[in-house]
C-alpha cells in the first residue's frame, strides 16, 4: 500500500489539484468506459508537465508502485483501468492539453498527450490541414490513448493506423527518463525506431507525454455514396474496384448490415439497408482540379453493372453526406440504447472479409441460432466489429461473460486461422490478455516479454495489461 508519506511527497510535486483522492471524484476515473471492469486506486495523479511525470515515475519506481496511465478513458479492453488492488495510481494526462505548434510547410502538428483528439484535427484545420485520424469517440478520447492503443478509426485504407501518422514522441520511461524524439522528419534512419515501442503499447513501456503527428492537405472535397447491397456480393473484389477506377481515392470503405442499421434507424429512414447490408464509400481529394463526384458516379454504375448494388444513392448535400455518416458513427451508441453487445473487434486479409462473415455467421448460428449479431466496420482495411447483441431480459455481465468464454474463442479461432486477429483496433488491455499470450506466435510473445522486462525492470507501468507477467512464457 502507498505510504502516506508517498502522498505528501505527490502533493509537493503536484499541488493540490494534482491529486485527488477524494471518492466521489474518483470514481470516473476508475471504471472503463464499458463498465465491465472496475478498479481501485489510492489517488488519481493530474500532472500538469512533463516534468511532473518524470517526478512521478522516479518515485513510483523508488517505491515500486504501479501507475496507470488514462488519457480519454476510452479504451474498448479496459487498457486504462487500475485493478481492484488499491495500490496502482491512475496518471491522467487531462491536464497535459496543449496544442504545442502547428507548421504548415512541414505539415505536422506538435501536442501533448492529453490533447482531445478533436481539438488537435481544429487545430490542424485552422492552418488548413487535416489529421487524417477518425474515429467514434474522438470528442473524448486524447492523443495519448490514440497511439497507446495505435487506433485505427475510419480511415485507415487511405492514410494508415496512429503508427503511420506518428513522426515523432515524448516519453517518460518508468525510471522518470524523459526520451525525446519530438522530430518531424520524414526519413530518420539512425538506429532502432525507438518510438514504435511506445505506440500501441497501452502505458506498460513508459508515459507518452507529446507527439508530433503527420497532417496531409485538407480534403476540400469529398464524394460519398450509399450501396445497397445485393446479396452475396463479394465485397473484396469490390473492394478492388472501387479503388482501381477511383485511383485509389477511397478514404472510406465502411460496411454496415441491416440489423446494425436498424439499431440507429429504427423509424425506416430514407437510407436503407440492402438484402446484403449497405456500404458506405467516400473518396476525398484536396484538389479543386479533381472532378471526384464524377470519378465515384463512374465507379458506381460498375458497381450496378456487375450487379453488386440494389440501388445507390450519391450524397447530393453535405447534409445528406452528415446523415450517411452519423448512422455509421452512431451504431455503437444504437448497440448501448439496446442493451449492449459483446464486442469482437475482428481483422482478417482483405480477401478474406467475405469468408469470415459466412464463417463466422455459421459458428454463432450453430452455438445458439437465437443470438443477434450486429456485425458493421472498416471493411476496406479488413476489419469487422463482429458483435453479438445482448438479449432482452438477460443479465449484461453474464451474458458477455458466457459468450467471451464459449463462443468468442470459435470466431477468433476462424479470424486466426485466416491470417487475422482478434484485436483490430481496440488493442489488448486487460480482457485481452491472455488471447495474446494463447494466439501471438511464440517467438514473437517471447520478444513482447523481453522488451517489458528490459523498458519496465520493476513492473510499475500500467502493471496487468496487455503482457500478463502471471503468464508463464510458452515452451
Ligand atoms: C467503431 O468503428 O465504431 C468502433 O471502433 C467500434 C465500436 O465503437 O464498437
Ligand atoms: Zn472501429
Amino acid at each position: 500500500m502507498p505510504d502516506t508519506a508517498m502522498l505528501a511527497r505527490l502533493r509537493e510535486i503536484l499541488g493540490e489539484a494534482g491529486v485527488l483522492t477524494d471518492p466521489d471524484r474518483l470514481a470516473i476515473y476508475l471504471v472503463d468506459q464499458r463498465d465491465l471492469v472496475r478498479g481501485a486506486a489510492p489517488a488519481v495523479l493530474r500532472p500538469s508537465s512533463t516534468e511532473q511525470v518524470m517526478a512521478i515515475m522516479r518515485l513510483a519506481s523508488e517505491h515500486r508502485v504501479g501507475i496507470v496511465p488514462q488519457a480519454g478513458n476510452t479504451s474498448y479492453c479496459a487498457g486504462a483501468t487500475p485493478d481492484g488492488s488499491g495500490e496502482q495510481f491512475v496518471l491522467s494526462l487531462e491536464r497535459l492539453d496543449k496544442v504545442r505548434a502547428v507548421d504548415a510547410l512541414d505539415a505536422t502538428l506538435s501536442v501533448d498527450a492529453g490533447v482531445i483528439l478533436k481539438h488537435a484535427q481544429e487545430a490542424a484545420e485552422a492552418a488548413g490541414l487535416y489529421l487524417p485520424l477518425s474515429l467514434g469517440s474522438e470528442g473524448t478520447c486524447r492523443i495519448g490513448g490514440v497511439i497507446g492503443t495505435n487506433a485505427g478509426g475510419l480511415s485507415v485504407l487511405r492514410y494508415g493506423m496512429t503508427r503511420d501518422l506518428v513522426l515523432g514522441l515524448e516519453v517518460v520511461l518508468p525510471d522518470g527518463t524523459l526520451v525525446n524524439d519530438m522530430r518531424k522528419l520524414r526519413k530518420n534512419n539512425t538506429g532502432y525506431d525507438i518510438r514504435q515501442n511506445f505506440i500501441g503499447a497501452e502505458g506498460t513501456l513508459g508515459v507518452v507525454t507529446g507527439a508530433v503527428l503527420k497532417l496531409i492537405p485538407m480534403p476540400t472535397r469529398r464524394a460519398t455514396a450509399w450501396v445497397e447491397l445485393a446479396p452475396d456480393v463479394p465485397l473484396p473484389e469490390m473492394l478492388a474496384l472501387v479503388r482501381r477506377e477511383t485511383s485509389d481515392l477511397v478514404s472510406s470503405f465502411e460496411f454496415i448490415t441491416a440489423r446494425s442499421l436498424a439499431l440507429v434507424a429504427a423509424d425506416g429512414g430514407r437510407l436503407k439497408s440492402g438484402s446484403g447490408g449497405v456500404i458506405l464509400v467516400e473518396l476525398s481529394s484536396s484538389s479543386k482540379h479533381l472532378p471526384i463526384e464524377e470519378v465515384l458516379e463512374g465507379a458506381m454504375g460498375e458497381v450496378v453493372e456487375q450487379g453488386w448494388a440494389e440501388d445507390v444513392i450519391i450524397a447530393q448535400a453535405e447534409a445528406q453526406r452528415a446523415e450517411m455518416w452519423r448512422i455509421r458513427e452512431t451504431i455503437p451508441e444504437g448497440e448501448k440504447r439496446f442493451g449492449g453487445s459483446v464486442k469482437h473487434d475482428i481483422s482478417v486479409p482483405l480477401g478474406r472479409t467475405v469468408d469470415f462473415l459466412k464463417e463466422g455467421g455459421a459458428a454463432v448460428a450453430a452455438y445458439d441460432p437465437s443470438f443477434e449479431l450486429s456485425v458493421y466496420g472498416h471493411v476496406g482495411d479488413g476489419n469487422l466489429h463482429y458483435n453479438i447483441l445482448v438479449p432482452p431480459g438477460e443479465d449484461r455481465l453474464a451474458f458477455t461473460d458466457r459468450v467471451t468464454r464459449e463462443l468468442a474463442p470459435r470466431l477468433y479461432d476462424i479470424a486466426v486461422g485466416m491470417g487475422g486477429t482478434f484485436s483490430a483496433e481496440h488493442g489488448v488491455g486487460r480482457l485481452k490478455r491472455g488471447l495474446l499470450q494463447h494466439y501471438a506466435d511464440p517467438g514473437r510473445y517471447r520478444v513482447l516479454r523481453g522488451l517489458k522486462g528490459l523498458f519496465d525492470p520493476h513492473g510499475v507501468m500500467n502493471p496487468g495489461a496487455m503482457v500478463d507477467p502471471s503468464i508463464g512464457l510458452p515452451d
